[in-house]
């Protein structure tokens, strides 16, 4: 596949043109790690096209993507699927607007929402993990969320969320196109679903716009990310790169955007003959951690995701992740209870034998006392917004319970809102929070 944008920086990098322009290293970074990549780093110069207004090698990229991706639209971006979010939510929907979301939301969701003053009705997922935040939402629980909150204008869903547990989108989708709403996805980590043995991409099970950091499973550098729409979908290009240059910076890396271009090439050469080997390798990996104890994750997982509940053989997440810390491996998260582990195709095969021989040498234990504390939804009495802008007062979080929480407080898993802005401290929010080490929280004064 051809890459535009490379080819232009590897061109221009070569030209020994004089650079009176940003950025101020000049092409020339003095330390060694960053000396030959600097070259590369561009600024929107003549032919370098931009981002935001694309009509030359960026746009060509974009196209490229989208051809991969059976996408209608899609646009490059380089502030992850933080961006993607925020370019989705003021595509769709406007201040005042309600949508139904799923709460294993990141917190860029709900500051989004804070900030275009969208109001929130939640689902909560079918409980897979210890605080019932984390998992699948059914059409089920959707169907009654719609009868709850007619009036929604968007439904949004995170699948695959941080532990790997993906809903059924093509039900859900479903659900959607009844009841005349687009789908919203936060694929932040499943931009590989588009490839391996089966498109798994929301884009091709019925959602209606979806966004995902490439940066998460694929060869890009960190930040790079895509926001898509479907085929017939009313967002236009041009609204898309509108609304993201509401939020994104007026400098947008060329590195970033470089990698993406790149990862182009690798999806069209080699991508599905990649993921369809990495589904099998984790079949396998999987196998030898139900071998050495650890009960299989239910429900549809994503590949890129080994989670392990160490409870299963009697550790803490902790313990878990510091003994396959002595086997040399860095785990992508570890809690009080689950441990995740992130494989890529880049990962060789050398690394899954690490891995293996790490599960063998688990020394299962019979006890394990951890308390865990169930999630419940506390009650929203004020809209994110209001409480996130309003005066506030830090508390310790043993005065908290009655009080109403001015910021959102993310807890275990990584990045899921135990309370959101505008809703109230329970004892049970406050058991979680004080469990997850939080020692005081602002509250609306
Ligand atoms: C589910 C989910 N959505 C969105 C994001 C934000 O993605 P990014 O870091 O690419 O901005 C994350 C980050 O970890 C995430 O886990």
């Amino acid at each position: 596949m051809d890459t535009p944008i490379y080819d232009f920086l590897k061109q221009y990098s070569e030209s020994g043109t004089v650079r009176f322009h940003m950025p101020g290293h000049k092409g020339r970074c003095p330390h060694p790690a960053l000396s030959a990549i600097s070259a590369y780093d561009l600024t929107e110069i003549e032919g370098a096209d931009s981002l935001f207004e694309a009509d030359g090698i960026i746009e060509q990229a974009e196209r490229n993507a989208s051809v991969l991706f059976r996408t209608q639209e899609t646009m490059f971006l380089t502030g992850g699927s933080t961006l993607g979010i925020q370019t989705m939510l003021s595509s769709v929907l406007h201040p005042g607007d309600a949508v139904i979301a799923a709460r294993n939301a990141h917190r860029a969701f709900i500051n989004t929402c804070a900030l275009l003053d969208l109001s929130v009705c939640w689902v909560l997922p079918n409980s897979r993990d210890a605080f019932g935040v984390s998992g699948a939402i059914s059409p089920e629980s959707l169907e009654a969320a719609f009868a709850q909150c007619p009036d929604a204008k968007a439904v949004y869903v995170t699948s695959p969320d941080y532990m790997g547990w993906m809903s059924d989108i093509e039900a859900l989708s479903a659900v959607c196109r009844r009841h005349g709403v687009p789908l919203l996805v936060d694929n932040a980590h499943g931009a590989h679903l588009a490839f391996g043995t089966k498109n798994r991409h929301p884009i091709a099970l019925g959602a209606s716009m979806c966004c995902d950091s490439a940066h998460k499973t694929l060869p890009v550098f960190t930040g790079g990310a895509y926001v898509h729409t479907a085929p017939g979908f009313f967002v236009t290009k041009q609204e898309m790169r509108k609304n993201a240059s509401l939020f994104g910076s007026t400098s947008p890396s060329y590195l970033i955007m470089m990698s993406l271009d790149l990862c182009n090439d690798y999806l069209e050469r080699h991508a599905n003959a990649d993921f369809a080997a990495l589904e099998k390798k984790v079949r396998s990996v999987r196998e030898a951690c139900a071998e050495a104890g650890f009960l299989p994750q239910e429900g549809i997982c994503d590949d890129t995701k080994i989670t392990l509940d160490a409870s299963h053989v009697g550790m803490s997440g902790g313990e878990l992740a510091d003994h396959f810390r002595s086997h040399g491996i860095e785990c992508e998260y570890a809690g009080e209870r689950h441990v995740v582990f992130m494989v890529s195709p880049q990962n060789p095969d050398s690394d899954f034998e690490c891995f293996l021989s790490a599960v063998r040498a688990v020394q299962k234990r019979f006890v394990h006392t951890a308390e865990t504390v169930c999630f419940a939804l506390p009650a929203a009495v004020m809209a994110p917004r209001t409480a996130m802008f309003s005066k506030k007062e830090c508390v310790p979080i043993e005065s908290a319970v009655g009080r109403i929480a001015a910021e959102t407080r993310i807890s275990c898993p990584p990045g899921v809102p135990v309370i959101v802005a505008g809703e109230k401290i329970d004892d049970t929010t406050q058991k979680i929070l004080k469990n997850s080490g939080v020692s005081s929280i602002n509250v609306v004064k």
